[in-house]
């Protein structure tokens, strides 16, 4: 085959690649990026990818550097699966966010025969898990390229050695200790961005996964992360949104140790940043320090989510959660009475094994005490591995779905009565786009991360303007801007 033969011509230049990161993938990138050139040319058209997210914030960070390194070797993107280079960045923190993938495989497949030269990588938590791998690799075929969440730094190395060698190229690392800094991203929206401050989590709750597939905590340097938002507020960018799994024990096990809270206090002096938000604070080490450093500081918005998963004690326990439900009330009453404007947002777990109509009816009890905006209910999903899974009380299916929709009616009501209490009121908002159903009105943010719809130009996307709320729809806004 006529790729092979050029590949094989530039064999022995890969043999020749630089040892250390980044400047090993940089140079797979421009070998890759003369290959997919040629082929272009080849074929009279531009290559396009298509990078499918599931999952959480931290996947759709990853799915930002995956396109950027697809971006550098030559392919435009598209909304379309129907395209040369397709990645799926999956997510298995619950049953059916691992069944979408396996849903969506077949039509990619049959896209792959009408296109020989297209090219299907998966990556992502899923593939952690070895009984996943082994399902694609005995049934899937059509796939290129398996790899995991420990080197998606390395999907040209990964490309090249698929041309190379004609077969699957699987690639999953269990853990890592490296964290490899100044790869390209292509993010999805210009003016907010999401950046990694660390990787991994230590805390092994029992229902979940993530611990296992996203491997052990490891937190970057305060300098590397200052760095990359000052690049980005160059760039234009207005809102950071930090993240890892827990924010809140950022930095413990640095060489020179820094709190998330002193990292807050650096990350507010970057000029440019006029916002700053974090995604997720565990409430067992939520300190006194943040909550200060938040009241006191002017960029991070007032918006806290702080999952909260069970208000029984019993189960917080079995969970092992290390806290209470009178602590995690006590915590919200800290927040507060530091910010009295806040917003709050939390995940809840129906459904964990040993639930009892009591046990649920501790979380009901937090649910109408702490006032959240908005709850992310779920359904307890086994996942193989953890320790609930093999918990023998699991609760029957019936019940589990009665007391699921009896907390979404009861977290409903609340959070519709809350969003009247802004209404009235002058608000800064972060114009994110056109609204999607009326091509008249922007859709911005605030900084309670509630919405608004508005009239307004185009030209005002990307820009923080203020906007008065003339009436609360419940879940949005519709406002003037001032
Ligand atoms: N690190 C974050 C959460 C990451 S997962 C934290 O600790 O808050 C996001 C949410 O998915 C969790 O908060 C939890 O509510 C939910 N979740 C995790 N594992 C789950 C499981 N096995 N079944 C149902 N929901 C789960
Ligand atoms: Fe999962 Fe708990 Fe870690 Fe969050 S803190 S990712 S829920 S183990
Ligand atoms: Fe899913 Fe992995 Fe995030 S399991 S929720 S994508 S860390």
């Amino acid at each position: 085959m006529e790729n092979t033969e050029y590949m094989n011509r530039l064999a022995p230049v890969a043999d020749n690649m630089p040892n250390t990161e980044p400047d090993r993938q940089r140079a797979y990138m421009a070998l890759l990026k003369k290959y997919f050139s040629e082929l272009s040319i080849k074929l009279g058209r531009p290559l396009t990818m298509c990078t499918v997210t599931f999952g959480c914030q931290m996947n759709a960070r990853d799915s930002e550097k995956l396109s950027g390194i697809l971006k550098e070797i030559g392919f435009i993107s598209t909304e379309s699966e129907n395209a040369d280079f397709v990645i799926y960045n999956t997510c298995t923190v619950r049953e059916n966010a691992n069944n979408k993938v396996y849903g969506h495989l077949g039509v990619l497949g049959n896209y792959k025969k009408k296109n020989p030269n297209m090219m299907i990588a998966l990556c992502g938590c899923m593939m952690q898990e070895p009984q996943v791998v082994e399902k694609l690799k005995e049934s899937y075929r059509f796939i290129d390229i398996i790899f995991g969440t420990h080197n998606l730094y390395k999907l040209a190395e990964l490309i090249y050695n698929r041309i190379e060698t004609e077969n699957m190229v699987v690639e999953v690392l269990k853990d890592s200790t490296e964290i490899v800094e100044e790869l390209p991203v292509d993010r999805k929206y210009p003016f907010k961005s999401g950046v990694n401050i660390m990787f991994g989590c230590n805390n092994f709750c029992s229902y979940c996964i993530v611990p296992y597939v996203r491997g052990r905590e490891k937190s970057r340097t305060p300098e590397d992360i200052i760095c990359e938002i000052e690049k980005l507020a160059a760039d234009g960018v207005k809102e950071v949104m930090l993240l890892g799994q827990n924010v809140n024990s950022y930095g413990k096990n640095l060489a020179n140790p820094v709190s998330f809270a002193e990292l807050l206090k650096m990350v507010e002096k970057v000029e440019g940043i006029e916002r700053i938000r974090f995604m997720t604070s565990h409430p067992k080490d939520l300190s006194e320090e943040l909550i200060e450093v938040m009241a006191h500081s002017k960029k991070i918005c007032r918006h806290f989510h702080l999952p909260l998963q069970s208000g029984s004690d019993k189960l917080l326990k079995v969970m092992n959660r290390h806290y209470t439900k009178e602590r995690y009330l006590e915590l919200v009453d800290k927040l507060k009475s530091a910010m009295p404007d806040i917003s709050l947002t939390t995940d809840i777990i129906v459904g964990f094994p040993g639930e009892t109509e009591e046990d649920f009816e501790e979380t009901l009890d937090v649910v109408r005490k702490a006032g959240f905006d908005s709850a992310y209910t779920f359904i307890y999903s086994k996942r193989t591995g953890t320790p609930a899974a093999v918990m023998d009380n699991q609760v029957d299916e019936v019940v589990v779905k009665n007391r699921f929709d009896r907390l979404l009616a009861v977290v409903n009501e609340i959070s519709h009565k809350l969003s009247f209490r802004f209404e009235g009121k002058d608000m800064e908002v972060l114009v994110e786009g056109p609204d999607d159903h009326d091509d008249r009105l922007l859709t911005g943010r605030m900084g309670n991360n509630m919405l608004v719809h508005f009239p307004g130009d185009r030209s005002l996307i990307g820009q923080i303007v203020n906007v008065h709320l003339d009436e609360s729809k419940g879940f949005y806004y519709m406002g003037t801007m001032i």
